[in-house]
């Protein structure tokens, strides 16, 4: 056998990390050649580091290849794997930094849709999808205290079964919707209390998460997403106090910040608005929003 020396060896990784650097010269987008040249770098000392064996590119390759061939226009893989490795909360936190006391953000999610119902001031969000009913209410403030009155805040959550109205074979629509504040910036309206649910987990994603001994629970959650004028958009979620999940997210989605009271009322207790929820329990909570100005 002819082994080379470990400098022969160190020099023949490098002189090929440094051609294919050299192959992307003739970028002609500046952003795009950074973005490339920094991908090569990181990709390859990975590959070094890790000294990767051949079966293990090919598992690497078949585990991509899994998450293409799972995705389909309900179902985003590729998604679900950046959330699980923090990429997506590590982007959030890159374009999001903090700005006075503006609201923090967080993950996405799959499961926004776009033409959700409308619903009125006091409205239910939660259009039939089981759960406790949850009196949600707050404000929508700019940084400097000032109401934001027309301001759209599109809600969306998990019932308490775990899902999404979308992830249902029927064309149900429940548990999303989008309402204005008022003009003083207030918004009400009536959802289900949150509760923890498992993230898709009977593909790829779930067994890397099977693999690495991790749980697929998320931190139980009400989504928001808050638009107005000269604003940033602020995409967030309210977490529930006392949760067990606030700290093994699967995502890496909570931030103290966003841990909410939902103060649970017993059956009887007179609701805001007057709905008779006859013998049910049911629950409140306050959330108010801070936005920062566009552009920060
Ligand atoms: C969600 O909160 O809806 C979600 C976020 C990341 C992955 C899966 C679901
Ligand atoms: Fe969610």
């Amino acid at each position: 056998m002819n082994h080379q020396s470990d400098d022969q060896q160190v020099a023949v990784e490098e002189d090929l990390v440094e051609r294919v650097r050299g192959s992307l010269a003739g970028t002609a987008d500046a952003r795009v050649h950074e973005v490339m040249d920094s991908l090569v770098r990181h990709l390859h000392a990975f590959l070094r580091e890790v000294r990767l064996t051949e079966e293990e590119w090919k598992a690497g390759i078949d585990f991509l290849t899994a998450c293409g061939d799972i995705t389909d226009e309900k179902r985003q893989e590729f998604i679900l794997l950046s959330d699980v490795l923090g990429a997506s909360m590590q982007t959030i936190a890159i374009n999001n930094e903090a700005y006075a006391d503006a609201t923090e953000a967080t993950v996405f999610g799959p499961f926004f849709v776009e033409d959700s119902p409308g619903i009125e001031l006091g409205g239910d969000m939660a259009g039939g999808a089981p759960g406790q009913p949850c009196w949600v209410e707050g404000t929508v403030r700019t940084v400097d205290g000032d109401p934001v009155p027309g301001a759209r805040v599109e809600v969306w959550e998990a019932d308490e079964d775990g899902f999404y109205d979308v992830q249902y074979a029927d064309e149900r629509v429940a548990g999303r919707a989008h309402l204005f504040t008022d003009e003083d910036g207030g918004f009400r309206f009536w959802a289900v209390t949150p509760t923890p649910y498992p993230i898709p987990d009977d593909g790829p994603v779930g067994r890397l998460l099977d693999a690495t001994g991790r749980s697929p629970m998320r931190a139980a959650h009400l989504h928001f997403m808050v638009t107005a004028d000269d604003l940033r958009t602020l995409v967030t979620h309210i977490f529930v106090r006392g949760d067990d999940h606030l700290d093994s997210d699967s995502v890496f989605g909570v931030k103290e910040s966003l841990v909410t009271d939902f103060e649970p009322q017993p059956a009887g207790t007179p609701t805001p608005d007057g709905r008779d929820l006859a013998d049910r329990d049911w629950a409140r909570a306050r959330f108010d929003i801070v936005l920062a100005p566009a552009g920060t």
